[in-house]
């Protein structure tokens, strides 16, 4: 497939959009349950990058699949094309310089473990947004639970479809109780320490 097809060399490099940027480019990887807070808090963590200067760019599972994988379902061999679409996708922005976020539920370890191997190490940060599947359905903010129960939805992540947490994720983000600003902070310091971001100006 990739025959006579030449990698073009830019000039302008992810290193000079890093330095023109003031921040690093990174990929931060949200993975939870539907309803866990993958898509609020990466959008609450983008607000804050905004306000901070960061150049960003949130890939959302809802919308992503309205376009680019609106081709796909939801059985075990569409998921791992979404989130190979994904990862790719993601890869192109992160050298562009962007902080880039994804809030897929990328269910299984091994699409996750094999967008991590596309990035250089350090780049792929894994956000497990851990969240119990009954908090999840309480929640039910789009009534997809419900749906799922009664059997109106197959293969519904953690009804009737796995879900493999993360084994070694870089961040843990417990939402069941705890406030989205609180959250958001626990990021941004993570952040901090790994040197994606200058530290806040106290
Ligand atoms: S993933 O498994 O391929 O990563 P993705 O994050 O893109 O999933 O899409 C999940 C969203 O699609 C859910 O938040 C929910 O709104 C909707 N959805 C529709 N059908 C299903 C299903 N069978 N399982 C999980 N989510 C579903």
């Amino acid at each position: 497939m990739q025959n006579n097809i030449v990698w073009h060399q830019a000039t302008v490099t992810r290193e000079r959009r890093e330095q023109m940027n003031k921040h690093r480019a990174k990929l931060l990887w949200f993975t939870g349950l539907s309803g866990s807070g993958k898509s609020t808090l990466a959008h609450a963590l983008e607000e804050e990058l905004y306000q901070r200067g960061c150049r960003t760019y949130v890939f959302d599972g809802d919308n992503v699949r309205h376009g680019l994988c609106g081709d796909l379902g939801f059985s075990d061999a569409d998921r791992t094309e979404n989130i190979r679409r994904i990862a790719e996708m993601a890869k192109l922005f992160v050298d562009a310089g962007v902080i880039s976020l994804t809030a897929f539920i990328s269910p299984f370890r091994e699409d996750r473990d094999r967008a991590r191997g596309l990035f250089p190490h350090g780049d792929f940060i894994e956000v497990f947004v851990d969240c119990p599947l009954e908090v999840c359905e309480s929640r039910d903010v789009k009534g997809l639970y419900k749906k799922a129960r009664a059997g109106e939805i197959k293969d519904f992540t953690g009804i009737s479809s796995p879900y493999e947490p993360p084994s070694k994720p870089e961040i843990t983000i417990k939402t069941a109780d705890r406030e989205v600003a609180d959250c958001v902070n626990e990021i941004i310091s993570s952040l901090e320490l790994r040197g994606v971001i200058a530290n806040r100006v106290v």
